[in-house]
């Protein structure tokens, strides 16, 4: 497969792990997932971690998956090479991604991190980690199809940079008060 198609895979099969971050942004309010919890003194999680956040996340990637399933016959002539989701996939993907995010919320608030407070690399990959880790567990044998080493490499550069750009965009839409 030439870069092309490398590139379009990656983003293809990315695209449902991508979303759940954002749509959680929108939807985000309401009860935090810590209920308030403290360890140590401080929250668990923190506010911004929500019920509503992560349902409206998840939903929205999975969405998103199946339809780009119902899109992918009609592209499939010109772009080779992408993956139909499995219902397994189209949960996994944006649930882990989610699970990351979360996980991150749990190491910042260990290392006195506030909320919004930046956490570089971690902040960046967290949901890469947790998207592919829940998938590698969950639905093994599409991902080995799915993720080529060259997929994973692609995915591994682009992710941060789509991180940081859709952030700074939602920073200046006002959705997010910090641009990370
Ligand atoms: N959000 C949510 N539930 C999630 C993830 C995000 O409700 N599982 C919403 C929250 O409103 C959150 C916003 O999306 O404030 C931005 O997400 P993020 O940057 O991950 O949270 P922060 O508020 O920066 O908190 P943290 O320091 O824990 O990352
Ligand atoms: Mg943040």
């Amino acid at each position: 497969m030439d870069i092309v198609g490398v590139l379009a895979v990656a983003f293809w099969a990315m695209l449902p792990a991508y979303v759940p971050n954002n749509a959680a942004v929108l939807v985000g309010g309401g009860p935090p997932i810590d209920g308030g919890r403290t360890w140590n003194g401080r929250r668990l999680l923190g506010d911004g971690k929500t019920w509503l956040g992560t349902a409206g996340g998840i939903a929205a990637g999975a969405a998103l998956a199946l339809g780009l399933n119902a899109i992918r016959p009609a592209i499939t002539d010109a772009v080779a090479g992408l993956p139909e989701f499995t219902l397994v996939a189209a949960i996994t993907l944006p649930a882990g991604a989610l699970l990351g995010d979360i996980a991150a919320s749990f190491l910042k608030r260990r290392t006195g991190r506030e909320r919004g407070a930046a956490f570089p690399g971690l902040d960046q990959l967290d949901f890469v980690v947790g998207s592919l880790g829940l998938t590698v567990l969950l639905a093994p044998e599409w991902f080995v199809a799915t993720f080529t080493l060259p997929v994973l490499a692609v995915v591994l550069v682009i992710t941060p940079v789509l991180h940081v750009g859709t952030n700074l965009v939602a920073y200046m839409l006002s959705l997010k008060s910090e641009p990370w």
